[in-house]
């Protein structure tokens, strides 16, 4: 079955308890939270402090993105603000398979993002111990892009990697879903999709779920 994570970097950050509340309500099964340090990206967002607010206001599960480099700096701060999935980029060390060893003996769930360059045999050699992968069907940085067609093929290859593995791997695609993209997304075999503008741009937020997941 299909998960949606609400990516908050489309709310209103004047009111991210709210907005977290909003989502958590309308039946999203985790809040997307993307940490950008300004230099793995050209972007800036927030990080622990405030994931740990949201983290009080709401009580949905927290899927953490982080998009900064040198990622094993920051593995305690964002269990101790409440990160259920601890994501970092394969590109943002070159230690990878100790980094994900550090989240989950940290105790969190651990994935692994490639950016849409980034080839899927980067991640062959830590299929044992990775709880998710998270192909990015964008460049990482921003909200309301659209998704890059061949990311769709690599989404299926990744699908076929994690069955192939015979382990219970979450396959999560980020950037440009939207209902003109998820079905595609979904049959090539992702099962968690993120969602920013899409829902936070929704009138009828329950509706646009139930759109996403193609039920
Ligand atoms: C982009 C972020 C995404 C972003 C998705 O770097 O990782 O999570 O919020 O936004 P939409 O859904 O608007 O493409
Ligand atoms: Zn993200």
């Amino acid at each position: 079955m299909t998960k949606i994570s609400a990516s908050m970097l489309a709310s209103d950050y004047c009111r991210f308890g709210e907005e977290a509340v909003k989502m958590e309500q309308a039946g999203v099964d985790y809040l997307h939270m993307d940490v950008m340090d300004g230099t793995f990206v050209p972007n800036i967002s927030f990080g622990a402090g405030v994931i740990s607010a949201v983290h009080k206001a709401s009580s949905a599960k927290l899927d953490v993105h982080l998009m900064v480099n040198d990622p094993v700096r920051y593995l305690e701060d964002f269990k101790a603000a409440g990160a259920d999935i601890l994501t970092v980029h394969a590109e943002c060390t070159p230690h990878l398979q100790r980094v994900v060893k550090a989240i989950k003996d940290a105790g969190m769930k651990a994935g692994v993002a490639l950016n849409p360059a980034t080839p899927l045999e980067t991640v062959k050699w830590v299929m044992d111990d990775v709880d998710l992968i998270l192909i990015m069907t964008v460049n990482p940085g921003f909200g309301g892009q659209k998704l890059i067609p061949a990311t769709i093929e690599k989404t299926r290859e990744a699908a076929e990697m994690i069955k192939a593995s015979g382990r219970d791997i979450l396959l999560e695609v980020d950037g440009g879903v939207s209902p003109s993209t998820c079905a595609a997304l979904r049959e090539a075999g992702a099962n968690l999709l993120v969602a920013g503008s899409a829902l936070y741009g929704a009138k009828d937020i329950p509706a646009m779920i139930v759109t996403l997941k193609g039920e």
